[in-house]
């Protein structure tokens, strides 16, 4: 990916975060864009000027004139230069002053007069982040159209720890890079992506399934539609749409699940086998409804097809194939056994220890293993989650 020819207006903010902004420069400037930095009052306390323009080789921007010769900054002209305006860091306080205008510096009235998208990276403290106020105003700015790169929970200048970290440089500098390169990054990719529960039959009106709503594979299969690719989806019973330029095959069991895969895995770069398939299935489906009687009920159950396993078998040498494993215990052990039993290149790992994730929730918190490491995420938002799995999917596709 690549940021070549862009022009980023770069607004930095009084934070201490403000010294990460010339790793952001550097990068920015090593992916082929041209940066302009507009710095506020405060942000000039934390960091100078000087290394600011040495770093993008242009004066950097701060007041409404030039002291030295009166020529006027024009912040119009700013806002038709860039292709993007970044504020990295932005605090609590410019947050406020976006939302609701107040146009009292050169960073505020460039923001207020950019045609170009405008992407926020906030950085306080966990307490200011997680103020009604910081947070209204964060929705305010997103509902304007303003692209928000959450910060992350971590160690924090004032030796606190929580949410309110600028998301690191490198982050930021990805979150640009997807923008300006969405349509390309999986352009003429096929990924084949299972998502939800199945149910295997009982009888006409009970069924085997289980509590997965499908919402963490929907998200990957919209992400990799976002970067271009194309896209088959197959689901399980589930109440969520998709968008219509993805090819959707909605199946009820695992047998349909598993026929859909293997015929859809011959001609795919990728598969994401994020269902949460049924192990069981009944040995036999009563044709009549079963009548509820006092000695009960003994159901004799056989294993389903695994589909993970059986794509594992076919993967050819170019093939990608990723799964997903929900422990209760022993979780990495575990992952670890069903990545090399599925021969799967890589695994996502979420646990049902982790409060408010997995099963019907917005959020999941993952780690993703593969033979060579293990990495850990935060608890995200599934869209954000699904972005992390894409990121990592498309290092090797
Ligand atoms: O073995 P387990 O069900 O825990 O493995 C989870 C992974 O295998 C997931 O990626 C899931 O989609 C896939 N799987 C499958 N077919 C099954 C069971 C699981 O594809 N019958």
């Amino acid at each position: 990916m690549t940021l070549q020819g862009k022009k980023i207006v770069l607004g930095i903010t009084g934070s201490i975060a403000a010294y990460k902004a010339c790793l952001i420069i550097r990068e920015c400037i090593k992916k082929g864009a041209e940066v302009q930095v507009v710095i506020t009052p405060a942000g000039k306390e934390f960091i100078t000027p000087i290394t600011l323009s040495a770093l993008t080789h242009k004066p950097v921007i701060s007041d409404f004139f030039a002291q030295r010769d009166g020529t006027w900054n024009s912040h119009v002209d700013l806002g038709l230069w860039a292709d993007a305006m970044l504020i990295a860091p932005c605090t609590a306080s410019t947050l406020g002053k976006m939302a609701t205008g107040v146009a009292d510096n050169m960073l505020i009235t460039t923001y207020l007069s950019m045609k170009a998208p405008v992407f926020i990276a906030p950085a306080m403290d966990l307490d200011m982040f997680a103020h009604p106020s910081t947070q209204a105003n964060l929705k305010t700015l997103e509902n304007y159209g303003n692209h928000i790169i959450q910060p992350q929970s971590g160690f924090l200048a004032s030796g606190l720890e929580g949410k309110g970290r600028m998301e690191e440089p490198e982050k930021i500098v990805q979150a640009l890079e997807h923008f300006f390169n969405k349509d390309l990054t999986l352009k003429g990719k096929k990924i084949l992506i299972t998502a939800g529960p199945t149910y295997e039959k009982i009888d006409p009106v009970r069924f085997i399934g289980n509590y997965s709503s499908g919402k963490m594979g929907f998200a990957l299969a919209e992400e990799c539609h976002k970067r271009g690719a194309e896209v088959t989806l197959i689901a399980g019973p589930v109440s969520l749409s998709c968008s219509k330029d993805i090819h959707r095959i909605d199946v009820e069991s695992c047998e349909e699940m598993y026929h859909a895969a293997v015929d859809n895995y011959k001609n795919a770069d990728a598969a994401i086998l994020c269902a949460a398939v049924a192990d069981f299935k009944t040995a036999k489906t009563e044709k009549k409804k079963i009548k509820r009687g006092k000695d009960g009920l003994t159901l004799e159950l056989l294993p389903t097809q695994d589909i993970a396993a059986a794509l594992g078998k076919i993967k050819k040498k170019k093939q990608v194939l990723v799964g997903f494993a929900l422990e209760t215990n022993d979780e990495r052990d575990n992952a670890m056994k069903k990545l090399r039993k599925k021969n799967l290149d890589f695994i996502v790992l979420n646990s049902m220890r982790n409060k408010g994730t997995c099963f019907q929730s917005d959020d999941n918190q993952i780690s993703i293993l593969s033979e060579k490491d293990i990495v850990d995420y935060e608890k995200k938002n599934k869209n954000e989650v699904a972005r992390d799995i894409i990121d990592e999917l498309e290092k090797r596709i």
